[in-house]
């Protein structure tokens, strides 16, 4: 064909030109605005239909049919999703259908200061179902399935401490058990064999994290992580404290109620503000002010916020000092001493722990376990590894070293470890030095409670 004959087919190829645009802007034009309206105009016959008077009538039928959005700049976003979730703060539509059903608990987070996104997620200017619930390519953050939802309250809140949350405190609970940290930095804190934890919720998806529990070999080849063996519950819990680690700063308000007073945090703030100094628990601690342990049959919980805010308005002449607490750590406190007959809260006071205890909780804090297995039981599979290709449990330690070589062990600790196949690639775990991570004291406990962990009665055969 030559240029002139191609000439006559331009007009063509023009009006088509046009006719595909036009497909693509009605395309797009019914995709994203029908549905909204659609949803709208279900909820203003709603409206209509259950007006009660004249007025009422008039007002519903006069509703515009507009997208409605939640601004805030705060957090940096705008959530459109009031536009089909139109009676989320209207009690009387509880149990209607989605879109148009009210939203359970959202006292304590009026939506026009929150909005929806903070704990859904999903994408909050868009205007169609799939876009906003983020099922859809290329938007990295899809809704968080509701059965997870408990992993958004994590980002204000501290998770040990929401009486909410309690699969989320689940979750922290088997992280700290477990003994990720030994291999994970977390806030600071932790190993560096694996990557840190910071912003995991917002990299890996509830699908990714669970196989990856289950197997990290098959997710990530060749991985050192261990299997983790965990019940239905514990996997779901411990994604969902995954997922809470999103690393976004929430700015001040949202961020004031990063402690819920609870009878956890009243305990951290009674070991952090020396109170044992004056007052014992259980026996232990000073004299100066009277035994805690039946203060809550002594004295109401109101007497004890006042006595809080002011000792010496309550009881003149007091020498006990006045703390300046907010009202929320007063509230803990108070919390914590109404609790106190509780035992376990008494025995993990640090003040009052023997060294074998102490030591329980640093070998737990840090993560030991994680490569050592609970309770220095060992079991961890160290591919290539001399010691039967895993690393070593710790029972038996009190046999091999003396307590000065023990703790010089922990210091220093050990990269290089043998391998029983020098062709093969050599074991990824190794003993990470502690020195500057543990203080003298630290280790000193540490080494109290693996001598501690020798099997009794394996000294009886001589
Ligand atoms: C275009 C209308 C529309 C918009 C915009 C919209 N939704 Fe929805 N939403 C629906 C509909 C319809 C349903 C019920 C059917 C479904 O789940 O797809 C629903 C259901 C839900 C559910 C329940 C899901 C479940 O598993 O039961 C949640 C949670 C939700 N939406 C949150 C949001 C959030 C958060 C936003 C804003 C980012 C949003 N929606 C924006 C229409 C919308
Ligand atoms: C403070 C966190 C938070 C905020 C803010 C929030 N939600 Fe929710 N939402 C939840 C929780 C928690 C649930 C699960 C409640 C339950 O069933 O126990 C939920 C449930 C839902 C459901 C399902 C309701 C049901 O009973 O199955 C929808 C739909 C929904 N939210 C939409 C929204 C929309 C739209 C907004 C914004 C206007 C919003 N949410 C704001 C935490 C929040
Ligand atoms: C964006 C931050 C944020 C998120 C996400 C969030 N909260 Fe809150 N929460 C707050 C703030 C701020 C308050 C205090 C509200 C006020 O009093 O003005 C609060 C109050 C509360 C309270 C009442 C505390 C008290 O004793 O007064 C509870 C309980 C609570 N939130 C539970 C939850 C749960 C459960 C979730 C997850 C579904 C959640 N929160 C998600 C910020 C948040
Ligand atoms: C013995 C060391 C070790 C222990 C203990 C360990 N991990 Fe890991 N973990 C790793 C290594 C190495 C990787 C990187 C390779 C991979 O993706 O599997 C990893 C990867 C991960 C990832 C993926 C991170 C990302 O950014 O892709 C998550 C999530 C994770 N670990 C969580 C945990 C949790 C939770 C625990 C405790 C139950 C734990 N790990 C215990 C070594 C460990
Ligand atoms: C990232 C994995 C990892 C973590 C975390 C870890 N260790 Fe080790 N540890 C090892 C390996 C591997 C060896 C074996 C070294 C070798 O082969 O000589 C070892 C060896 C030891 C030994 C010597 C055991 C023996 O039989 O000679 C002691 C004691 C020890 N670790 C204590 C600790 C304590 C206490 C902690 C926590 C503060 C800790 N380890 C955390 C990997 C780890
Ligand atoms: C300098 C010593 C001192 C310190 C530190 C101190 N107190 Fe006191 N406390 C006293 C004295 C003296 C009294 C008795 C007089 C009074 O009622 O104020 C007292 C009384 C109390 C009472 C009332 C007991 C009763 O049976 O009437 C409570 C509750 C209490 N303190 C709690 C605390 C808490 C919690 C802390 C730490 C945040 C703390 N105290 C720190 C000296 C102290």
């Amino acid at each position: 064909m030559n240029d002139l004959s191609m000439r006559k087919f331009y007009g063509w190829f023009t009006a088509l030109g046009l006719l595909v645009s036009l497909l693509v802007v009605v395309g797009f034009y019914k995709d994203t605005s029908r549905p909204w309206k659609t949803y709208q105009r279900q909820y203003i016959e709603q409206e209509i239909r259950r007006a009660s008077t004249p007025q009422e009538k008039l007002l519903a039928e006069t509703t515009p049919v507009e997208i409605h959005q939640i601004l805030l700049p705060e957090l940096h976003r705008v959530d459109r999703c009031t536009t089909c979730h139109l009676a989320v703060d209207d009690p009387s539509y509880a149990g209607y259908p989605e879109p148009l059903g009210y939203h359970p608990l959202h006292d304590e987070h009026p939506f026009e200061k929150f909005g929806c996104t903070i704990c859904h997620r999903g994408q909050g200017r868009a205007t169609t179902v799939a876009d906003a619930h983020g099922d859809v390519p290329h938007w990295d953050e899809p809704m968080l399935p509701l059965k997870y939802i408990q992993a958004s309250c994590g980002q204000c809140h501290q998770a040990a401490d929401d009486p909410a949350a309690p699969e989320l405190a689940r979750g922290e609970q088997l992280f700290e058990d477990r003994g990720c940290r030994g291999c994970h930095k977390l806030h600071g804190v932790g190993g560096n064999i694996g990557p840190d934890l910071d912003n995991v919720g917002a990299r890996r998806s509830p699908e990714w994290l669970r196989k990856h529990f289950l197997s990290p070999a098959s997710v990530t080849p060749g991985s050192a992580m261990p299997p983790q063996k965990f019940s239905e519950t514990n996997l779901e819990a411990i994604t969902m404290f995954m997922l809470s680690q999103t690393g976004e700063q929430v700015p001040g308000y949202y961020a004031s109620m990063k402690v819920i007073p609870s009878s956890s945090e009243g305990q951290r703030l009674f070991e952090q503000k020396g109170c044992i100094a004056c007052h014992s628990i259980g026996g232990h601690g000073g004299k100066i002010g009277p035994a805690l342990d039946n203060v809550g049959v002594r004295r109401t919980p109101e007497w004890m916020m006042r006595h809080f805010r002011d000792p010496q308005a309550v009881s003149p002449g007091s020498v006990m000092p006045q703390f300046g607490f907010t009202e929320s750590e007063a509230r803990a406190l108070t919390d914590f001493l109404l609790h106190l007959r509780d035992q376990r809260v008494v025995l993990s006071l640090p003040a009052l722990m023997t060294p074998v205890e102490r030591g329980r909780e640093v070998f737990h804090k840090y993560g030991c376990a994680g490569c050592h297995g609970p309770a220095g039981k060992g079991g961890v599979p160290n591919p290539n590894a001399k010691t039967a290709e895993q690393v070593p449990g710790l029972i038996h330690v009190a046999d091999g070293y003396t307590k000065k070589e023990l703790k010089a062990r922990i210091l220093d600790g050990q990269k290089e470890i043998a391998a029983m196949d020098p062709k093969r690639p050599p074991p990824p775990l190794y003993m990470p030095s502690w020195r500057g991570t543990l203080n003298d004291a630290q280790v000193d406990d540490l080494v109290a409670y693996l001598f501690s962990l020798k099997p009794k009665g394996e000294d009886l055969g001589f």
